[in-house]
């Protein structure tokens, strides 16, 4: 199947790679895996004193469109507030990687991780 660009670029240069210290109080970590492949994802957000996202890093075990899809959302998250990156589509990370129907499935891992981590940082702080 072929990629589309914006999948090559994120697949080929993947931003955000790697992972913040498991004891760090300011993150929230979202494991998540595809039923339909078996891939895994697993995504973190540093959340700054004022409730902004600062940063995010993913580590993904899966197709390019799954690592392409991670590494976009990290870039889409920084700035934004737990509840703006729970409004996160996996319909819009679909959209903006051209993803095709078979692939959809990668894109809403993204989601559901993003959603993950949110969930694990508010029940730190909870
Ligand atoms: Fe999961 Fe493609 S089916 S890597
Ligand atoms: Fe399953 Fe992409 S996450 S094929």
């Amino acid at each position: 199947m072929a990629y589309s660009d914006k999948v090559l670029d994120h697949y080929e240069n993947p931003r955000n790679v790697g992972s913040f210290e498991k004891g760090d109080d300011e993150v929230g970590t979202g494991m998540v895996g595809a039923p339909a492949c078996g891939d895994v994802m697993k995504l973190q957000i540093k959340v700054g004193s004022d409730g902004l996202i600062t940063d995010a890093k993913f580590k993904t075990y899966g197709c390019g469109s799954a690592i392409a899809s991670s590494s976009l959302v990290t870039e889409w998250v920084k700035g934004k507030t737990l509840d703006q990156a729970l409004e996160i589509k996996n319909t819009a990370i679909a959209e903006e990687l051209a993803l095709p129907p078979v692939k959809i499935h990668c894109s809403i891992l993204a989601e559901d991780a993003i959603k993950a981590a949110v969930e694990d940082y508010k029940k730190k702080h909870a």
